[in-house]
C-alpha cells in the first residue's frame, strides 16, 4: 500500500437494481476520491440512493460495474472472503438502528469485531467507552440503554479494530435533534482525535455542513453541494 494514496477511491460506480421485468438504475457513474482524514458528508432526497452508495463503498453490496478501493485494497476484484477481511480490518460502521446484539452487554458488543479477527481488547473497549462517555454502562445490554448510548457503543465498537474509514448511515435518524447532535459531536471528536476518515450519510443538509465536504447524490451521481 502507498501510503500517499487515498484512503477511498471509487471509480465509475453503477448499481442498477432488476425488479419485476424493469431497471432502476440507481447510481450512474459515481466517481469519489477521498483523503486521508477527511470527513465527508454525502446527502440528497429519500430514494436518491445514498444508503445504496454507502454499501458499495463499504464491501456491503456488490456494484453492477465500478470499483472501490480501500486503503489500497479492491473491493470487487476481491473474493467475497477477502472483502469480509478488508471490511472487519480497515472499516468500521455506524447504522442509524444500531445492531447491538441484544443477548450482550455494551461491552461485549464492542468487543465482537475484535473477538471476530482473534484479537483480545478488553483493556481497549473499556477505553472507548470512556471516551464516549459510557464507563458506567459496561454491562448494561441494549434494553438497558437509551438510544442515544446505544448510538455511542456503535461508534465505539467502530472504532475496536483501529480502522482508517468509519462509515455512518443515518446515526442520528432515530434520535430527537439535540441528542442527535450530541451524537455527531461524539463521533466528530473520536474521529478527529484518532485521526480516522470519516463517511456519513444523512438526508439533513444541515447536519451535512459539519464535515469538511459536503456531497449530494442527485440523478444518480455525485455533485458537491
Ligand atoms: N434491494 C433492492 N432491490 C430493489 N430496489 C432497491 C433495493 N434497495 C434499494 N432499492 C431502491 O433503490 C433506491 C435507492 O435506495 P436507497 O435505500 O439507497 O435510498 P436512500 O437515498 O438511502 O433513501 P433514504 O433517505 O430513504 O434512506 C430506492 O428507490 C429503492 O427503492
Ligand atoms: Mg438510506
Amino acid at each position: 500500500m502507498l501510503p500517499t494514496a487515498a484512503p477511498l477511491i471509487a471509480t465509475d460506480v453503477h448499481r442498477t437494481y432488476h425488479l419485476a421485468g424493469h431497471d432502476l438504475p440507481v447510481l450512474r457513474g459515481v466517481n469519489l476520491e477521498v483523503k486521508a482524514g477527511e470527513k465527508v458528508f454525502l446527502c440528497g432526497q429519500s430514494g436518491a440512493g445514498k444508503t445504496t452508495l454507502l454499501y458499495v463503498l463499504g464491501g456491503l453490496e456488490q456494484p453492477t460495474s465500478g470499483d472501490v478501493m480501500v486503503h489500497g485494497r479492491s473491493l470487487y476484484r476481491a473474493a467475497a472472503a477477502e472483502r469480509a477481511r478488508t471490511r472487519n480490518e480497515v472499516m468500521g460502521f455506524v447504522f442509524q438502528h444500531y445492531f447491538l446484539l441484544p443477548e450482550l452487554t455494551a461491552l461485549e458488543n464492542v468487543l465482537l469485531p475484535a473477538m471476530i479477527g482473534g484479537k483480545k481488547a478488553e483493556s481497549r473497549a473499556r477505553e472507548l467507552l470512556d471516551t464516549v462517555g459510557l464507563s458506567q454502562r459496561l454491562n448494561h445490554l441494549p434494553t438497558e440503554l437509551s438510544g442515544g448510548e446505544q448510538q455511542r457503543v456503535a461508534i465505539a465498537r467502530s472504532l475496536i479494530n483501529d480502522p482508517g474509514i468509519i462509515y455512518a448511515d443515518e446515526p442520528t435518524g432515530n434520535l430527537d435533534a439535540s441528542t442527535g447532535s450530541g451524537v455527531i459531536d461524539m463521533l466528530m471528536k473520536v474521529v478527529n482525535e484518532a485521526q480516522k476518515t470519516l463517511i456519513v450519510v444523512t438526508h439533513d443538509r444541515e447536519l451535512a455542513t459539519r464535515g469538511d465536504r459536503r456531497l449530494i447524490l442527485k440523478d444518480g451521481r455525485l455533485e458537491e453541494g
